[in-house]
C-alpha cells in the first residue's frame, strides 16, 4: 500500500468516526437516562456494561465502511470478525464506544477508535472524542495530528517523576492484581492516572499530556488506533505479544516517550507485570 493509500485510509477513518461520534452524543440522553446504570446489560463481568450507544455506532460504522470498502473486514467489539482477514487485505478494527464505563456514567472521557491494518500491520487511525470533537489520527509514516496540530510523545528522561495511566480490567480477580502493580510503582514514578478509556489512553501519550501509559488485558480494538497514534507521535510502543521474551506480560501494551521508553519497561518487569 503506497503512501497515498494510508492517507485515503486516515481520512476515511477520521469521516466514519466523526459520524459515529455524533450518534453517540445524540443517543447519549436515551441511553444513559436518569445517569443509573445498574441495569444495563452486561458482557464479561458485572461492570462490563454495553449500552444501545455501542451498538448503534458499530451498526453505523460497519454501514459506512462496508458501503465505503466492500472489500475489506472488519473487526469490532459488538459484531466481533466478519472473516479473517486474507493476505494483504485491509481489516478495520473498530471500538464503537471506547470508555463505555465513562459514557454509561456521564462522564465525558469516552472516544470512537477506529484502526486500519494490513498483515496485522498498523496503517491507520483515529480516535474521535464526541464531547469535546477532539480528533486525534495518524497514518503510518506520515506522523500524528490532533486536530491538525502534529504530536510529540513525551521527551522527559526521568521515570521517576514520569505521569503514568493505566488502565484495570473487567475481571474482579484480575483489576486486583493490576491495583496491587499499581501499588507497586506508585512510589517509583511520579504519579498515577486511570482514566477510562484506553484509546485516549494512548493519544494521551501522543500529546505528552501522560508520559507513558500501561494496560494488560486489553482487546485488539481497545489500542489499533491508539497505538498508531502514539507510535507515530514518537513514543515507544509495545504491543501485546506472542512470547513473553521481555517478561512484560503477554498481554501488556506499553506506550512511553521515548527518553524513560526502556527504564520504565524494566521498571514494570521487576514489579512482576509478567504476572498480570
Ligand atoms: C475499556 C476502556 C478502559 C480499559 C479497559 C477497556 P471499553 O474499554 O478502554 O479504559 O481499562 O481495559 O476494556 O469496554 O470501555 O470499550
Ligand atoms: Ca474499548
Amino acid at each position: 500500500m503506497n503512501d497515498q493509500d494510508v492517507r485515503t485510509l486516515e481520512k476515511l477513518a477520521v469521516g466514519v468516526a466523526r459520524e459515529a461520534a455524533e450518534l453517540a452524543l445524540a443517543v447519549r440522553d436515551r441511553v444513559v437516562g436518569d445517569g443509573s446504570v445498574a441495569d444495563l446489560p452486561t458482557k464479561s463481568s458485572a461492570t462490563d456494561v454495553v449500552t444501545a450507544g455501542d451498538q448503534e455506532c458499530e451498526a453505523l460504522i460497519r454501514e459506512r465502511l462496508g458501503a465505503l470498502r466492500p472489500d475489506d473486514v472488519v473487526l469490532g467489539e459488538e459484531g466481533g470478525a466478519d472473516a479473517e482477514p486474507a493476505a494483504g487485505q485491509v481489516r478495520w478494527v473498530v471500538d464503537p464506544i471506547d470508555g463505555t464505563v465513562n459514557y454509561a456514567h456521564g462522564l465525558p472521557w469516552f472516544a470512537v477508535s477506529i484502526g486500519a491494518e494490513v498483515d496485522g500491520r498498523a496503517l491507520a487511525g483515529a480516535v474521535v472524542e464526541p464531547v469535546s470533537g477532539r480528533v486525534w489520527s495518524a497514518a503510518a509514516g506520515h506522523g500524528a495530528q490532533l486536530d491538525g496540530r502534529t504530536l510529540r510523545a513525551s521527551a522527559l528522561t526521568r521515570p521517576g517523576v514520569a505521569v503514568v495511566a493505566t488502565g484495570l480490567n473487567y475481571d474482579p480477580d484480575r483489576r486486583a492484581r493490576q491495583a496491587a502493580l499499581v501499588s507497586r510503582i506508585a512510589g517509583r514514578i511520579g504519579d498515577v492516572r486511570r482514566q477510562g478509556c484506553a484509546s485516549l489512553d494512548l493519544c494521551s501519550v501522543a500529546a505528552g499530556w501522560v508520559d507513558a501509559y500501561y494496560e494488560h488485558g486489553l482487546h485488539h480494538w481497545d489500542w489499533a488506533a491508539g497505538a498508531l497514534i502514539a507510535e507515530e507521535a514518537g513514543a515507544v510502543v509495545r504491543r501485546p505479544s506472542v512470547t513473553d521474551a521481555d517478561g512484560l506480560g503477554l498481554e501488556a501494551v506499553l506506550a512511553a516517550g521515548p527518553g524513560i521508553a526502556a527504564e520504565l519497561a524494566e521498571l514494570l518487569r521487576s514489579l512482576g507485570a509478567s504476572g498480570l
